[in-house]
Protein backbone atom coordinates (compact mmCIF):
# COMPACT_ATOMS: atom_id res chain seq x y z
CA UNK A 1 0.00 0.00 0.00
CA UNK A 2 1.24 3.26 -1.07
CA UNK A 3 -0.01 6.75 0.41
CA UNK A 4 0.44 10.15 -1.36
CA UNK A 5 -0.48 13.54 -0.72
CA UNK A 6 -0.92 16.31 -3.61
CA UNK A 7 -1.25 19.78 -3.33
CA UNK A 8 -2.88 21.66 -5.76
CA UNK A 9 -4.78 18.53 -7.42
CA UNK A 10 -7.89 19.90 -8.70
CA UNK A 11 -6.18 20.67 -12.07
CA UNK A 12 -2.70 20.86 -14.52
CA UNK A 13 -0.21 18.88 -13.00
CA UNK A 14 -1.50 18.36 -9.71
CA UNK A 15 -4.31 16.58 -11.55
CA UNK A 16 -1.88 13.90 -13.87
CA UNK A 17 0.18 13.43 -10.79
CA UNK A 18 -2.59 12.15 -8.70
CA UNK A 19 -3.78 10.04 -12.10
CA UNK A 20 -0.15 8.94 -12.29
CA UNK A 21 -0.08 7.47 -9.15
CA UNK A 22 -3.75 6.07 -8.92
CA UNK A 23 -4.05 2.51 -8.79
CA UNK A 24 -5.16 -0.34 -7.00
CA UNK A 25 -3.30 -0.41 -3.27
CA UNK A 26 -3.04 3.40 -3.19
CA UNK A 27 -4.04 5.94 -0.99
CA UNK A 28 -4.02 9.64 -2.56
CA UNK A 29 -5.17 12.27 -0.46
CA UNK A 30 -5.79 15.41 -2.71
CA UNK A 31 -5.91 19.13 -2.00
CA UNK A 32 -7.65 21.78 -3.82
CA UNK A 33 -10.15 24.86 -3.55
CA UNK A 34 -12.36 24.19 -6.19
CA UNK A 35 -14.60 21.07 -5.26
CA UNK A 36 -15.80 20.51 -8.22
CA UNK A 37 -12.75 20.41 -9.97
CA UNK A 38 -11.30 18.17 -7.31
CA UNK A 39 -14.20 16.06 -7.00
CA UNK A 40 -13.44 15.11 -10.90
CA UNK A 41 -10.08 14.25 -10.44
CA UNK A 42 -11.15 12.20 -7.85
CA UNK A 43 -13.40 10.04 -9.06
CA UNK A 44 -10.81 9.66 -12.28
CA UNK A 45 -8.28 8.48 -9.78
CA UNK A 46 -10.97 5.70 -7.64
CA UNK A 47 -11.98 4.82 -11.22
CA UNK A 48 -7.93 3.70 -11.65
CA UNK A 49 -8.57 1.48 -7.94
CA UNK A 50 -7.10 4.05 -5.96
CA UNK A 51 -8.37 4.73 -2.00
CA UNK A 52 -9.08 8.50 -2.23
CA UNK A 53 -10.06 11.70 0.32
CA UNK A 54 -10.16 15.29 -0.66
CA UNK A 55 -9.41 18.55 0.97
CA UNK A 56 -10.42 22.15 0.24
CA UNK A 57 -8.08 23.47 2.51
CA UNK A 58 -6.16 26.43 1.32
CA UNK A 59 -2.28 26.33 1.20
CA UNK A 60 -2.12 29.83 2.67
CA UNK A 61 -3.58 28.31 5.74
CA UNK A 62 -1.03 27.14 8.27
CA UNK A 63 -3.35 25.85 10.99
CA UNK A 64 -5.43 23.77 8.25
CA UNK A 65 -2.52 22.68 6.21
CA UNK A 66 -0.79 20.75 9.50
CA UNK A 67 -4.16 19.69 10.46
CA UNK A 68 -4.78 18.04 7.31
CA UNK A 69 -1.58 16.83 6.32
CA UNK A 70 -1.06 15.38 10.14
CA UNK A 71 -4.35 13.24 10.00
CA UNK A 72 -3.59 12.18 6.73
CA UNK A 73 -0.26 10.36 8.34
CA UNK A 74 -2.25 9.35 11.11
CA UNK A 75 -4.02 7.20 9.08
CA UNK A 76 -1.16 5.26 7.63
CA UNK A 77 2.49 5.85 6.36
CA UNK A 78 2.95 8.84 4.05
CA UNK A 79 5.47 7.99 1.47
CA UNK A 80 4.74 11.07 -0.81
CA UNK A 81 4.02 14.44 -0.30
CA UNK A 82 4.10 17.13 -3.25
CA UNK A 83 3.87 20.73 -2.52
CA UNK A 84 2.24 21.79 -6.04
CA UNK A 85 -0.12 24.48 -5.90
CA UNK A 86 0.78 27.52 -7.36
CA UNK A 87 -0.32 30.84 -9.11
CA UNK A 88 1.37 32.77 -11.88
CA UNK A 89 0.97 35.77 -13.01
CA UNK A 90 2.93 38.86 -14.80
CA UNK A 91 3.15 42.41 -16.03
CA UNK A 92 0.77 42.24 -18.48
CA UNK A 93 -0.29 45.40 -20.28
CA UNK A 94 0.89 47.46 -18.00
CA UNK A 95 4.07 46.46 -17.74
CA UNK A 96 4.52 46.31 -14.29
CA UNK A 97 3.45 44.32 -11.23
CA UNK A 98 1.40 45.36 -8.44
CA UNK A 99 2.23 45.36 -4.94
CA UNK A 100 -0.99 43.40 -4.33
CA UNK A 101 0.16 40.74 -7.19
CA UNK A 102 3.29 40.63 -5.39
CA UNK A 103 2.04 39.65 -2.36
CA UNK A 104 -0.31 37.57 -3.35
CA UNK A 105 2.36 34.79 -5.29
CA UNK A 106 4.44 35.06 -2.38
CA UNK A 107 1.75 33.56 -0.46
CA UNK A 108 0.58 30.86 -2.24
CA UNK A 109 4.15 29.74 -4.38
CA UNK A 110 6.24 30.37 -1.15
CA UNK A 111 4.20 30.29 2.44
CA UNK A 112 2.05 27.67 0.63
CA UNK A 113 4.90 25.63 0.09
CA UNK A 114 6.42 25.57 3.68
CA UNK A 115 3.24 25.63 5.07
CA UNK A 116 3.33 22.09 3.35
CA UNK A 117 6.46 20.94 3.36
CA UNK A 118 7.32 21.82 7.12
CA UNK A 119 4.22 19.29 8.54
CA UNK A 120 5.56 16.74 6.33
CA UNK A 121 9.05 17.00 6.98
CA UNK A 122 8.02 16.83 10.99
CA UNK A 123 5.77 14.06 10.06
CA UNK A 124 7.99 11.69 7.81
CA UNK A 125 10.66 12.05 10.99
CA UNK A 126 8.58 9.99 13.15
CA UNK A 127 7.72 7.37 10.42
CA UNK A 128 9.68 3.72 9.70
CA UNK A 129 11.69 3.76 7.00
CA UNK A 130 10.12 2.09 3.83
CA UNK A 131 11.88 -0.41 1.40
CA UNK A 132 13.52 2.28 -0.03
CA UNK A 133 14.99 3.31 3.10
CA UNK A 134 13.12 6.82 3.59
CA UNK A 135 11.15 7.87 5.87
CA UNK A 136 9.31 9.25 3.15
CA UNK A 137 9.75 11.40 0.02
CA UNK A 138 8.73 15.32 -0.01
CA UNK A 139 9.01 17.62 -3.60
CA UNK A 140 8.01 20.93 -4.36
CA UNK A 141 6.92 22.31 -7.91
CA UNK A 142 9.31 25.33 -8.40
CA UNK A 143 10.11 26.18 -12.25
CA UNK A 144 12.71 26.69 -14.67
CA UNK A 145 11.80 30.17 -14.19
CA UNK A 146 13.54 30.15 -10.99
CA UNK A 147 17.05 30.06 -12.86
CA UNK A 148 16.18 33.83 -14.20
CA UNK A 149 15.55 37.58 -13.11
CA UNK A 150 12.30 37.80 -14.99
CA UNK A 151 11.24 41.18 -15.94
CA UNK A 152 7.78 39.75 -17.18
CA UNK A 153 6.53 37.79 -14.02
CA UNK A 154 8.91 39.21 -11.38
CA UNK A 155 7.00 37.78 -8.24
CA UNK A 156 6.34 34.18 -9.85
CA UNK A 157 10.27 34.11 -10.98
CA UNK A 158 10.81 34.89 -7.16
CA UNK A 159 9.16 32.82 -5.51
CA UNK A 160 10.07 29.84 -7.42
CA UNK A 161 13.59 31.10 -7.06
CA UNK A 162 12.85 31.11 -3.17
CA UNK A 163 11.70 27.68 -3.40
CA UNK A 164 14.03 25.86 -5.14
CA UNK A 165 16.79 27.37 -3.09
CA UNK A 166 15.33 26.35 0.56
CA UNK A 167 14.35 23.33 -0.35
CA UNK A 168 17.48 22.85 -2.05
CA UNK A 169 19.40 24.22 0.97
CA UNK A 170 16.86 22.01 3.57
CA UNK A 171 17.89 19.08 1.61
CA UNK A 172 20.67 17.53 3.91
CA UNK A 173 19.15 17.90 6.86
CA UNK A 174 15.91 16.16 5.25
CA UNK A 175 18.15 13.57 4.49
CA UNK A 176 20.46 13.09 7.74
CA UNK A 177 16.65 12.54 8.84
CA UNK A 178 15.69 10.16 6.48
CA UNK A 179 13.58 12.02 3.98
CA UNK A 180 14.18 12.96 0.03
CA UNK A 181 13.44 16.24 0.10
CA UNK A 182 13.12 17.65 -3.75
CA UNK A 183 12.92 20.56 -5.61
CA UNK A 184 10.75 20.36 -9.32
CA UNK A 185 11.85 22.85 -12.09
CA UNK A 186 9.68 22.26 -15.05
CA UNK A 187 9.40 24.51 -18.72
CA UNK A 188 6.35 25.58 -19.86
CA UNK A 189 3.36 22.70 -19.29
CA UNK A 190 -0.12 22.77 -21.26
CA UNK A 191 -2.26 23.21 -18.03
CA UNK A 192 -5.03 25.99 -17.00
CA UNK A 193 -1.90 28.09 -15.66
CA UNK A 194 -0.44 28.80 -19.69
CA UNK A 195 -3.47 28.32 -21.90
CA UNK A 196 -3.58 32.38 -22.50
CA UNK A 197 0.00 33.00 -22.23
CA UNK A 198 0.12 35.30 -25.44
CA UNK A 199 3.92 34.48 -26.14
CA UNK A 200 5.84 31.24 -27.99
CA UNK A 201 6.10 28.67 -25.30
CA UNK A 202 9.33 26.26 -26.89
CA UNK A 203 8.80 22.43 -25.73
CA UNK A 204 5.09 22.72 -24.58
CA UNK A 205 4.51 19.13 -22.79
CA UNK A 206 1.07 17.73 -21.78
CA UNK A 207 0.79 17.14 -17.88
CA UNK A 208 1.16 14.05 -18.27
CA UNK A 209 4.46 14.00 -19.42
CA UNK A 210 5.22 15.96 -16.70
CA UNK A 211 4.12 13.94 -14.19
CA UNK A 212 5.92 10.83 -15.38
CA UNK A 213 8.90 12.90 -15.72
CA UNK A 214 9.11 14.06 -12.11
CA UNK A 215 7.65 10.31 -10.52
CA UNK A 216 10.71 8.85 -12.23
CA UNK A 217 12.99 11.87 -11.18
CA UNK A 218 11.58 11.15 -7.45
CA UNK A 219 12.16 7.47 -7.92
CA UNK A 220 15.96 7.58 -8.58
CA UNK A 221 16.30 9.99 -6.18
CA UNK A 222 16.91 13.13 -7.91
CA UNK A 223 17.90 16.52 -6.01
CA UNK A 224 16.47 18.95 -8.51
CA UNK A 225 14.62 17.83 -11.58
CA UNK A 226 14.50 20.51 -14.36
CA UNK A 227 13.40 19.82 -17.53
CA UNK A 228 13.22 19.78 -20.24
CA UNK A 229 16.85 20.05 -19.71
CA UNK A 230 18.06 22.29 -22.68
CA UNK A 231 15.96 24.82 -21.38
CA UNK A 232 16.92 24.65 -18.07
CA UNK A 233 20.73 24.66 -18.76
CA UNK A 234 19.42 28.32 -21.45
CA UNK A 235 17.77 29.31 -18.49
CA UNK A 236 21.01 28.92 -16.23
CA UNK A 237 23.19 30.31 -18.38
CA UNK A 238 21.70 33.30 -19.24
CA UNK A 239 20.93 33.60 -15.47
CA UNK A 240 24.89 33.51 -15.28
CA UNK A 241 24.92 36.47 -17.04
CA UNK A 242 25.81 40.43 -15.35
CA UNK A 243 22.51 41.20 -14.42
CA UNK A 244 22.27 43.82 -16.78
CA UNK A 245 22.65 41.81 -19.58
CA UNK A 246 20.27 39.18 -18.97
CA UNK A 247 18.13 41.81 -18.27
CA UNK A 248 18.31 43.06 -21.59
CA UNK A 249 17.91 39.71 -23.45
CA UNK A 250 15.06 39.04 -21.55
CA UNK A 251 13.34 42.62 -22.06
CA UNK A 252 10.01 42.35 -24.21
CA UNK A 253 10.21 38.29 -23.30
CA UNK A 254 7.18 37.35 -21.04
CA UNK A 255 4.14 39.57 -20.80
CA UNK A 256 2.07 37.16 -18.98
CA UNK A 257 -1.17 38.38 -18.33
CA UNK A 258 -1.66 40.03 -14.86
CA UNK A 259 -4.47 38.96 -12.84
CA UNK A 260 -7.02 41.42 -13.97
CA UNK A 261 -6.14 39.86 -17.45
CA UNK A 262 -6.61 37.09 -16.61
CA UNK A 263 -10.00 37.87 -15.38
CA UNK A 264 -9.30 37.27 -11.86
CA UNK A 265 -9.62 40.80 -9.73
CA UNK A 266 -7.46 40.56 -6.98
CA UNK A 267 -6.43 36.91 -6.67
CA UNK A 268 -7.06 35.39 -4.16
N1 LIG B 1 2.22 24.96 -16.25
C1 LIG B 1 3.49 25.29 -16.31
O1 LIG B 1 4.04 25.57 -17.41
C2 LIG B 1 4.34 25.29 -15.09
C3 LIG B 1 5.73 25.40 -15.25
C4 LIG B 1 6.54 25.42 -14.13
C5 LIG B 1 5.98 25.29 -12.87
N2 LIG B 1 4.63 25.19 -12.73
C6 LIG B 1 4.11 25.07 -11.38
O2 LIG B 1 3.39 23.86 -11.28
C7 LIG B 1 2.38 23.98 -10.28
C8 LIG B 1 1.04 23.54 -10.86
O3 LIG B 1 0.71 24.43 -11.92
P1 LIG B 1 -0.32 24.07 -13.09
O4 LIG B 1 0.33 24.49 -14.34
O5 LIG B 1 -0.82 22.69 -12.92
O6 LIG B 1 -1.46 25.16 -12.77
P2 LIG B 1 -3.04 25.04 -12.61
O7 LIG B 1 -3.60 24.12 -13.61
O8 LIG B 1 -3.51 26.46 -12.57
O9 LIG B 1 -3.20 24.38 -11.17
C9 LIG B 1 -2.85 25.09 -10.00
C10 LIG B 1 -3.36 24.31 -8.81
O10 LIG B 1 -2.99 25.03 -7.62
C11 LIG B 1 -4.14 25.13 -6.79
N3 LIG B 1 -4.12 26.32 -5.96
C12 LIG B 1 -3.90 27.60 -6.35
N4 LIG B 1 -3.98 28.42 -5.29
C13 LIG B 1 -4.26 27.65 -4.22
C14 LIG B 1 -4.46 27.91 -2.84
N5 LIG B 1 -4.37 29.16 -2.33
N6 LIG B 1 -4.73 26.87 -2.01
C15 LIG B 1 -4.83 25.61 -2.50
N7 LIG B 1 -4.65 25.29 -3.80
C16 LIG B 1 -4.37 26.31 -4.64
C17 LIG B 1 -5.30 25.16 -7.76
O11 LIG B 1 -6.45 24.73 -7.07
P3 LIG B 1 -7.87 25.50 -7.21
O12 LIG B 1 -7.97 25.99 -8.62
O13 LIG B 1 -8.83 24.40 -6.87
O14 LIG B 1 -7.80 26.60 -6.22
C18 LIG B 1 -4.86 24.15 -8.82
O15 LIG B 1 -5.19 22.85 -8.41
C19 LIG B 1 2.41 25.44 -9.84
O16 LIG B 1 3.16 25.56 -8.67
C20 LIG B 1 3.11 26.13 -10.99
O17 LIG B 1 3.71 27.34 -10.61
C21 LIG B 1 3.80 25.18 -13.82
Amino acid sequence: MRSALITGASSGIGAALARALAGPDVVLHLGGRDETRLAGVAAACRGRGATVSTDPADVRDEAAMRGWITAAGRERRLDLVIANAGISAGTGTAGAESEAQSRALFAVNLDGVLNTVWPALELMAGQERGADGRRGTIAAIASIAAFLPAPGAPAYAASKAAVDAWVLGQSPAARRAGIHLASVCPGFIATPMTAGNPYPMPSLMPAERAAAIILRGLARGRLRIAFPWWMAALARAIGALPAPWALALLAGHGGKPDFRGQGLRDRP
